[in-house]
């Protein structure tokens, strides 16, 4: 779940994952981050209040993440496709896809909203290579050290062992049904200090450089 804050800068606020048969959920909510929006003001994006995901593994290699992100405008449908197979070894190929909703806009204008969308479009991009970046430069470790809030990771290795035996040798621990909902509790009340304080020293930043350069009035 921390990922999510550290990495896609989202602040999460239920985390639950659901792992059963061949597919494996992740049901997040989340809301917007104070200290996070002037990267969306830099690329011209509305602002965001939170997100709704429920992404599936649907076997090892395809994800349907259904994303709903919420605007000050409304709520906008985000449908994210990520698909990747091995190619030999020690690669895969990634395929991704991203189809939006089409968001209102004044006067219905056909070229204002694709170009909305083609920038909230860009946010979904983003938030995806980072993860990109992390799987080029991520390795397996058997033994991790995990703290609680790194959720079910042995579970999901068991989930994910029935793709890696032949059909009767799936076993009912790597297919029945599991839940765990993370208590998002001490997070929460952690990352909001954190994002207080960001906010307030991106402040302090911005009144001293202010100084140091004084604008021509
Ligand atoms: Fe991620």
């Amino acid at each position: 779940m921390a990922h999510f804050f550290y990495v896609h800068h989202a602040f999460p606020t239920y985390f639950k994952n659901t792992f059963e048969g061949h597919t494996a959920t992740q049901l997040q909510k989340g809301v917007n981050r104070d200290d996070m929006r002037p990267a969306e003001v830099a690329i011209g994006a509305p602002k965001r209040l939170g997100n709704t995901s429920v992404a599936t593994y649907h076997g090892p290699s395809f994800m349907i993440d259904d994303l709903i992100y919420h605007y000050e405008h409304g709520d906008t449908r985000t449908v994210l496709i990520n698909c990747h197979y091995p190619i030999d070894e020690n690669s895969f190929m990634l395929l991704y896809g991203i189809s939006m909703q089409r968001p209102e806009v004044e006067d219905d204008d056909p070229a204002a909203a694709e170009a909305l969308a083609a920038k909230m479009v860009a946010t979904v991009r983003l938030g995806f290579e980072q993860d990109v970046e992390i799987w080029k430069n991520k390795t397996r470790i058997d033994n991790p050290l995990l703290c609680e809030e790194d959720g079910p990771v042995y579970q999901l290795r068991r989930w994910y062992e029935q793709f890696y035996v032949d059909v009767a040798d799936v076993r009912p621990e790597m297919t029945e049904r599991f839940e765990f909902e993370l208590d998002t509790t001490r997070p929460i009340e952690a990352w909001k200090r954190e994002v207080e304080e960001n906010v307030a020293r991106r402040a302090a930043e911005a009144a001293a450089a202010a100084v140091r350069e004084p604008q021509d009035a």
